[in-house]
């Protein structure tokens, strides 16, 4: 099922192919820390073109657990784009150096289109403010490892519903399942119809809120992203909604005991320091099954 599939969007992927990665990043988690030599000899190719803490570090250290190798770049700098190269030739010479290559770019749509040129598996890193599919199944999976089911929990996605990537390609991971998903955002900052549109068709069910307070106690799964500050286009909306949200130990007393806090990280000012050391902080180890999940994909597309 995902044998030398590109990984673009969410919505390419069913729940048994969902199902079916969860079970192997659960058998990846042991060799997370070690390594696990399936992928020797292959070479994963990384292309970011946007900044990226974890979604890089993670694919090298999940390539490298296996026995793979990387090349790549992040940053223009360096390479021939700054001469002016174009997308297309640039993927085109990373295709016939690797097996597989990972993009992070802010143009929505580019790596479809590196997909149409590589013959290698393509997997989005993230393409502008549209899709970031490898970290919804990363965000679905920690909820399943947490639980050990998805079907039947109150999930609500809080913040910057419009720009942040996570929350669209989450939405679409989130519609093959049977959940109830909270939107609370301001008003300006839900979700883009189309996903809208697309998640309800699939029957998702869905509620409008612009007040966490309403809703805390219904929660078993609180999403929080960050305002994507360089994705607004009118500054002053950016400054009408900057700081309009945070979630702290006060507003978490109102909570279910079961509630975990997620974020795709990184963080800005959206979740006090202080609920890290709560149980409800799980955003560090869902980070961290970053690894054993990317390890999964690449196995399974690559094996
Ligand atoms: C996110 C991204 O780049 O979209 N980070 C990530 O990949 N974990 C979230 C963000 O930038 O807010």
């Amino acid at each position: 099922m995902w044998r030398n599939r590109d990984v673009i969007s969410a919505r390419d992927f069913t729940r048994a192919e969902l199902e079916e990665l969860f079970e192997t990043a659960k058998y990846m988690e042991k060799y997370a820390r070690s390594r696990l030599d399936v992928m020797r000899g292959k070479i994963m190719a990384v292309a970011f073109f946007e900044p990226s803490t974890r979604t890089r570090l993670s694919f090298e250290a999940a390539m490298k657990r296996l026995g793979g190798d990387v090349v790549g770049f992040w940053g223009t700098e360096g390479t021939s784009v700054e001469k002016g190269e174009t997308l297309a030739d640039t993927i085109r010479m990373l295709d016939v150096y690797s097996n597989i290559i990972v993009i992070r770019h802010k143009y929505e749509g580019a790596a479809k289109l590196a997909a149409e040129v590589a013959e290698s598996p393509v997997v989005n890193g993230g393409d502008g403010a549209f899709n970031h599919p490898t970290q919804a199944m990363l965000d679905v999976y920690t909820i399943w490892r947490e639980f050990g089911y998805v079907d039947g929990l109150n999930i609500g996605l809080l913040g910057d519903l419009r720009h942040a990537r996570t929350v669209n390609s989450l939405l679409e991971a989130l519609a093959n399942f049977n959940v109830r998903v909270y939107l609370i955002s301001p008003e300006f900052l839900r979700p883009r119809a189309e996903t809208i549109d697309y998640v309800q068709s699939r029957g998702l069910k869905l509620s409008f809120h612009t007040n966490v307070e309403e809703v805390i106690g219904e929660l078993d799964v609180m999403y929080v992203v960050r305002i994507q500050k360089e994705r607004f286009i009118d500054p002053l909306e950016y400054e009408k909604v900057k700081g309009s949200y945070r979630v702290a130990p006060e507003m978490l007393r109102n909570a279910k005991k079961g509630l975990i806090v997620l974020h795709p990280l990184p963080r800005v000012d959206e979740i006090d320091p202080r609920v890290d050391t709560t149980p409800h902080a799980k955003y560090f180890k869902q980070a961290a099954l970053g690894v054993p999940l990317r390890m999964a994909l690449i196995y399974l597309i690559l094996s």
